[in-house]
């Protein structure tokens, strides 16, 4: 069954609580909270994402899906465990060495909270494989981490697929959640490769009734 994680990123300045309320009734599955830091790629959401999400926290029981994009993740983490996600997703790209990336995945885990790892477009997918045990999400970025709208890249359905296919082999329960220019032409291929969790930003906040969207995206 695939769900639908909204990006909060694109909803405009001023319109927050009434796009909240309106995610909610349309029926998301997440709120997805975009965490920049302005190193790790240029933006710097940290502050804004930060009290958007403690908004929704005290409006909504629908889980967070907290996506960083940072560098320092263990600080990233210590202060979004605050507003109780439901997953914390780090960049792969972001760690130093293989010892810190399953240095973040226990410290996340200890904190009593799923943990996924997201790649970059450029990141080999094998990459992430001897992780897969252990995390309950690979988010595979299908556009460049660092703003919403941007297109779809198309020959990222290739490594959903590769993806897929060595969960099934290692027989593993984890999501695979793609991110970026996911929208009515492009959630089929995704989804047929095998894509599970489908993050969706500009295609749902800028329709007039978000609910017709994350329904069709669900189908
Ligand atoms: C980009 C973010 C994505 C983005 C998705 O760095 O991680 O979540 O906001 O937005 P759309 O669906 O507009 O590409
Ligand atoms: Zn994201």
């Amino acid at each position: 069954m695939v769900e639908v994680s909204t990006s909060i990123l694109s909803i405009k300045e001023g319109e927050e609580s009434s796009a909240f309320l309106e995610l909610e009734a349309a029926k998301t599955d997440y709120f997805h909270i975009d965490v920049m830091d302005g190193k790790f790629v240029e933006k710097d959401t940290y502050q804004k994402m930060f009290e958007n999400a403690s908004y929704i926290k005290r409006i909504s029981n629908l889980p967070l899906d907290v996506h960083l994009m940072v560098e320092n993740i263990k600080e990233a983490v210590d202060d979004f465990l605050a507003i109780e996600p439901n997953i914390i997703t780090f960049h792969l790209e972001a760690c130093k060495s293989k010892e810190e990336v399953y240095e973040m995945i226990n410290y996340i885990k200890d904190n009593h909270c799923k943990v996924g790892i997201s790649v970059k477009p450029h990141t080999k997918i094998e990459e992430v494989y001897e992780f897969l045990p252990y995390i309950h999400m690979c988010l595979i970025m299908t556009v460049e981490p660092g703003k919403g709208g941007q297109t779809f890249l198309t020959d990222m359905v290739k490594k959903v697929e590769v993806l897929k296919k060595q969960v099934e082999e290692e027989d593993l329960e984890i999501d695979i959640e793609v991110d970026g220019g996911i929208n009515l032409k492009t959630a089929p291929e995704v989804k047929k490769a095998g894509a599970n969790v489908l993050v969706s930003g500009t295609a749902i906040v800028m329709a007039n009734d978000f609910k017709v969207i994350i329904d069709e995206l669900k189908k």
